[in-house]
């Protein structure tokens, strides 16, 4: 009989966030394909795994066609493979800046087209994008991630308009800072501490991998999230939403 499970891709998937976006796809049915710079065999439950640079376009294409050939195409898309850099603005090499809009940006788009088109040509299905809360606001020190985080945001809106009519939809989760590898070395350079955080988030502790995992899942649903097309969705524990000073946060847990 043939299998009828839906196929999910996930990008960046050997570790952190899309490790656990993984797992809790392969957990609600899906079969996973699977792309990321190390191998992620580990995380693939025998679906697909395919070492590769979402960057480089010979990989997507071969990644492309590797889903095809097995699958036949996907069903959920998830656009989660990212790379931060910290640097003062005035510092931000250009070819770095350049490499994380390629990383974060620009592959997202190009696997957008690669794989929505089957998905428009089938009437279904659901992409996710894994933005931040630098796609919803400023943060000092990071304008090459912000700005391909906002541009990630600005694509997921704007395909959510030009495909939703015809069935895909295009959302977005936007996690607060979640305790990853990127966190460890961000940290490693100096960037902030654990406290920092802490107290920024009415919730009080960073977001973790499953709480990302979650939103990922409900948006990938069409028994769930049919009718939930654009969204920015913030899994941050209130951060982006509560414009209190940190005393006035702090007295109020
Ligand atoms: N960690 C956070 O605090 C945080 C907060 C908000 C958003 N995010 C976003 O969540 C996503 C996942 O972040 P994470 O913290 O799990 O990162 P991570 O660095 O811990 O893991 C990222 C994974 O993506 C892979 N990857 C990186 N570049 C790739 C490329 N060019 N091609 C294929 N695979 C690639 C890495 O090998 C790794 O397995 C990123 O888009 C990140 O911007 C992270």
């Amino acid at each position: 009989m043939p299998d009828s499970r839906p196929v999910a891709v996930v990008t960046g998937a050997a570790a952190g966030i899309g490790r656990a976006i993984a797992d809790a796809l392969a957990d609600a049915g899906h079969r996973l394909a699977l792309i990321d710079l190390a191998d992620p065999s580990e995380a693939a439950r025998g679906g697909l795994a395919f070492t590769g640079d979402v960057a480089s376009a010979a990989d997507r294409d071969a990644f492309v066609r590797a889903v095809e050939d097995r699958f036949g195409g996907a069903d959920v898309l998830v656009n989660n493979a990212g790379v931060s850099c910290i640097a003062p603005a005035e510092e931000t090499p250009l070819d770095e800046w350049r490499r994380v809009l390629e990383v974060n940006l620009t592959a997202p788009f190009a696997l957008c087209q690669a794989l929505g088109r089957g998905m428009l040509a089938r009437g279904r299905g659901s992409i996710v994008n894994v933005a931040s809360i630098a796609g919803l606001r400023g943060v000092s020190d990071r304008t090459a991630y912000n700005a391909s985080k906002h541009g990630l945001v600005g694509l997921t809106r704007t395909l959510a308009g030009e495909w939703g009519g015809r069935g895909v939809r295009v959302n977005a989760v936007c996690p607060g800072w979640v305790k990853t590898p990127m966190d460890v070395a961000d940290q490693a350079a100096g960037g902030y501490v654990d406290a920092d955080i802490e107290q920024q988030v009415p919730m009080g502790r960073f977001a973790r991998p499953e709480d990302v995992a979650a939103a990922v899942r409900f948006l990938a649903d069409p028994q769930a999230s049919g009718f939930v097309n654009g969204v920015a969705l913030p899994v941050d524990g209130g951060w982006t939403a509560d414009a209190s000073w940190t005393s006035l946060r702090l007295r109020k847990r």
